[in-house]
């Protein structure tokens, strides 16, 4: 059994409204007693002070699904990392895949958003994942520790003790597939060797989260494994229910 406390988070990616965020929430907290994981909450951004207001006291933390690389200045539509401060945020992700493939953020910029938001005192959350036919060419490993390096060569590995990782294979995401246990271990066992490398006590501390189809079904073998810390969870984020049963089994 590791000493990391398992992690729950779950990125609500661009759905809601004031009221739905308000429902949600209400039925999130009522439903906290007895969980002995963390939980973390990623709401869009015109919700995040709402958010903040409805968890304080909770327990819960309240993270944002992206943030600017820059402190500030003419960046028309973006989000500073102190902003995210601002209205409560602890925890931001960085680098996920609808970001690095929708969006063109290559792996220069999601290090460079990485060190922005520990700079500004947040816990960057950093995803990284393979697409279908990446894995199907087994480059699985190689592009995750591409990814992962990217940030090392700026940040450092002692960064990571400030930092989450979450692996998200592309394929897995929205898509009702889950990764098996065993295909999940095997990745976050890869990063965390890759970070053992360069500092095994980072690479024992570092919580690694599984992100992609997580469900009430199966999370429990997930968490199950030595590597995986918790999840990193989506569609099922949306529903109280569906990710209280998931917090509860990790
Ligand atoms: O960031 C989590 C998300 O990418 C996973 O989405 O719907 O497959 O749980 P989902």
């Amino acid at each position: 059994m590791s000493a990391r406390r398992k992690l729950v988070a779950g990125n609500w990616k661009m759905h809601g409204s004031r009221s739905s965020t308000d429902d949600l929430l209400a039925l999130l907290v009522a439903g906290l007693d007895g969980l002995s994981c963390d939980v973390l909450v990623c709401p869009p951004y015109p919700y995040l002070a709402q958010a903040h207001t409805v968890l304080q006291g909770t327990g819960v933390v309240l993270g944002a699904q992206n943030l600017s690389e820059h402190v500030e200045g003419a960046f028309t539509g973006e989000v500073a990392p102190s902003m995210l401060r601002d209205v409560g945020c602890t925890h931001v992700l960085v680098g996920h895949s609808e970001r690095r493939s929708l969006y063109g953020e290559s792996d220069a910029i999601v290090a460079a958003k990485f060190v922005a938001a520990q700079a500004a005192g947040l816990v960057p959350v950093l995803c990284v994942g393979e697409t279908l036919a990446e894995r199907e060419a087994g480059l699985t490993q190689g592009v995750v520790d591409r990814q992962l390096d990217a940030v090392l060569q700026v940040a450092g590995v002692s960064a990571m003790r400030q930092a989450v990782v979450a692996y998200e294979p592309v394929w897995a995401i929205g898509t009702g597939r889950t990764a098996s246990p065993a295909q999940a271990q095997a990745v976050h066992a890869g990063i965390r060797a890759v970070l053992a490398a360069r500092d095994p006590e980072v690479a024992a501390g570092v919580r690694i989260l599984y992100g992609g189809s997580v469900k009430p079904q199966g999370a429990e073998e997930l968490f199950r494994q030595p590597d995986i810390d918790g999840g990193l969870v989506g569609g099922a984020a949306l529903v109280a229910g569906d990710f209280l049963a998931i917090c509860r089994v990790a």
